[in-house]
């Protein structure tokens, strides 16, 4: 069976709207010295090369599980004036610094990663006294662009094979990142912002989630038929979710959730 993988193409095809809380995570990290830098989940590889332009006496690591993603950020090494990045491949579930880590961050990447109450301890864990850990997950999984995958995967031929995929939020309410955080570190701030996207174009809502969160229902269907089936039927349902405002464009809510911990 083929699999959808990611696709910088798609991904960045709402480039500056994803952008956006990417650099609100980034302007919350104090300018504190720092020697290694790691970006968990960097994808293409945009804000693990803002952070070495911050930090340009730093080593900088880019870690992802995506080959296609970080074939992006390398073949767009050569057009950077940053120093070398490192890329990694790796998951972050078994991924480990081989040093301690001065900055963490890591945007939109951890909602991929379950068991949050025993992964954040341990990411805490590689700082050094004085880092920095900052993070920011979407937490929008009872939004109608999210509902909407589920009761289209449980209402089709599909449904027994779509049965558990995504089926509960990785992402908990802010106070259970306190609980989970603050024996680990000595300071926290903690905020959430719903964004309101104004996107052009036909199905913008359901072209956004296809570069991500429809992913792994796509992935778990049979071949590209049933994929498109898929798509037409949740996007048709979502027009009436996201109704095009007068002007033709569609104002899209989007609830995410940051942290910053410093050790
Ligand atoms: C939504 S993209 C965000 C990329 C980048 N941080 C950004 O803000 O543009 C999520 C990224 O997390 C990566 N990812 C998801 N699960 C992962 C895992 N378990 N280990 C490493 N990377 C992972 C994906 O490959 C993807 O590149």
């Amino acid at each position: 069976m083929t699999t959808v993988g990611w696709d910088p193409e798609k991904y960045q095809q709402f480039t500056d709207e994803r952008a956006r809380p990417a650099q609100d995570l980034m302007d919350r990290i104090p300018q504190t010295p720092a020697n290694t830098i790691v970006d968990l989940g960097c994808g293409a590889g945009e804000q693990a090369r803002q952070l070495a332009r911050r930090w340009p006496d730093a080593t900088v690591t880019g870690v992802d599980s995506s080959p296609e993603m970080l074939a992006r950020a390398q073949a767009d090494d050569a057009q950077d004036d940053t120093r070398g990045i490192q890329w990694m491949e790796a998951d972050i579930d078994t991924w480990e610094p081989p040093e301690r880590l001065d900055v963490i961050y890591s945007n939109a990447a951890l909602q991929w990663l379950g068991h949050h109450d025993e992964l954040f301890p341990v990411i805490a864990g590689w700082l050094n006294p004085g880092g920095v850990l900052a993070v920011q997950m979407p937490r929008n999984f009872d939004a109608p662009s999210h509902q909407v995958m589920r009761e289209v995967a449980a209402d089709g031929a599909w449904a027994s094979r779509l049965q558990g995929v995504r089926d509960a939020s990785p992402v908990t309410a802010p106070a259970s990142y306190y609980d989970i955080l603050h024996p680990h570190v000595r300071h926290l701030d903690i905020w959430e912002t719903t964004y309101v996207h104004v996107l052009e174009g036909d199905d913008p809502v359901a072209h956004w989630t296809r570069a991500t969160g429809l992913r792994p229902f796509l992935n778990a269907l049979n071949d590209d038929g049933e994929r498109e089936a898929f798509f037409e039927t949740y996007a048709q349902t979502l027009r009436t979710h996201y109704p095009q405002q007068a002007d033709g464009k569609t104002l899209f809510p989007f609830q995410r959730l940051f942290i910053v911990a410093h050790r």
